[in-house]
């Protein structure tokens, strides 16, 4: 039996649910948190791993860092790498000292569930069914099945954090939603593979052959990507078409090369730009993919992700202990500031980066200028860099 009220229920156990649910618990707010699938599940999901130093900041202020900053990496750069040679982005020295942190999103997701058994906090897993109702009125409710039998969650508030496809977002009436998409023509093929870093830094590489990034997870274990087919099937790529095909579009004339790894994992992800502009909705709020997608390009989802859990809390807290609401009010207005920087920063990084099939020779070569530009001129790097490690966005 899962219990029937709580202040705040939290719909999905990602880490934008789980972050907010391990804040509020620290401020004192009750929440329970209910998921589709199974926490194994939960874990098996492979994502990014960039973390900006203020998402780092407020994992500290969760009290969920302690293993991140005994394995996680510090990064001070990255490397563009187009017509056969490597370029640096000093982002340290180009943003007054920032840094990010290089730790797997599945690692931030696994840390938040211990914290969160560590203080008995409810997580309901394989919920079933569950829709959000009457979050128009002042006594919202969330109802699902478990084992086939109807619970009733009553609540003050429901925080959807349950993901693009969830329940969240599509519960709100049509006529309320404001959404703004753009598809990519393309996808990533993603590995994960035992063996050495190939580089000190992450490596995004712009090739005629299509656009590949090197990046790592730890000393032992490495992930890789590349530009393909979003249609295609892993099947049709063995380990050697991998390798050959990373090969081809990394290595540089310099000698630098990709270091082969034992492949252990291989996915395909699609590429998307999305933002609901409706973040709220009577006493339902958006946060995390639930909300906004951008392709991984620039390494902005986690981070806007815990943003916006960052601001909800705050805007919870002023509701529960100060009786305001104007925070919570203008939630969404304040969300999307960060939301469409990093989207136009994602959108721009991606569209300079990867082979356009049917851009004109034209076209090509702007994209070979902009990476000039952006690897020759301080003051491009510096835009760059400081996107790259999180803009400092005005909020209250
Ligand atoms: C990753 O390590 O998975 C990763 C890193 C940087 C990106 C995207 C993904 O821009």
């Amino acid at each position: 039996m899962g219990p029937n009220r709580t202040q705040v229920a939290i719909i999905g156990a990602g880490p934008s649910g789980l972050l907010l649910g391990q804040l509020l618990h620290k401020a004192g707010i009750d929440n329970v948190i209910l998921e589709r699938r199974s926490g194994q599940y939960v874990l098996s999901r492979i994502r990014a791993g960039v973390l900006e130093q203020t998402t780092a900041d407020l994992l500290d202020e969760a009290g969920v860092s302690a293993r991140m900053h005994r394995e996680g990496l510090l990064h001070d750069g990255i490397e563009l790498s187009f017509g056969g040679a490597r370029h640096r982005i000093d982002l340290r020295a180009l943003t007054g000292g920032k840094q990010v942190v290089i730790y797997g999103q599945t690692e931030v997701t696994h840390d938040l569930m211990d914290a969160r058994s560590a203080f008995g906090g409810a997580t309901i897993y394989e919920a079933d069914d569950v829709v959000p109702h009457d979050f128009d009125s002042n006594t919202p409710f969330v109802t699902y099945r478990r084992e086939g039998i109807a619970h009733e969650l009553r609540c003050d508030f429901i925080a959807g954090c349950d993901g693009y496809h969830g329940i969240a977002r599509a519960s709100v009436p049509e006529e309320s939603l404001k959404t703004y998409e753009r598809v990519y023509p393309f996808g990533w093929f993603g590995i994960l593979c035992e063996g050495p870093p190939s580089s000190d830094e992450l490596i995004y590489a712009r090739h005629d052959r299509g656009f590949a990034l090197i990046s790592t997870r730890s000393a032992n274990v490495q992930r890789m990507y590349f530009q393909c087919d979003p249609k295609d099937s892993v099947d049709n790529w063995s380990d050697d078409r991998i390798w050959a095909e990373l090969h081809a579009r990394v290595d540089s004339h310099d000698g630098q090369h990709v270091k082969d790894g034992k492949i252990f994992q291989k996915n395909i992800v699609g590429m998307r730009s999305f933002v609901s502009a409706t973040m709220q909705h009577g006493r339902l709020f958006l946060a995390g993919d639930a909300a906004h997608i951008v392709p991984p390009t620039g390494a902005k989802g986690m981070n806007l992700a815990v943003a916006d859990v960052r601001l909800l809390t705050k805007a919870l807290n002023a509701f529960y202990v100060e009786n305001r609401s104007d925070l919570l009010e203008r939630y969404s207005e304040t969300a999307l500031k960060r939301i469409w920087r990093a989207e136009h920063f994602s959108y721009w990084m991606t569209s300079m980066m990867h082979r356009i099939e049917g851009a004109s020779p034209f076209e090509q070569q702007l994209q070979v200028a902009e990476l000039e530009y952006v690897t020759t001129s301080r003051s491009a790097a510096t835009v760059m860099a400081e996107n790259y490690v999180g803009v400092a966005v005005p909020q209250d």
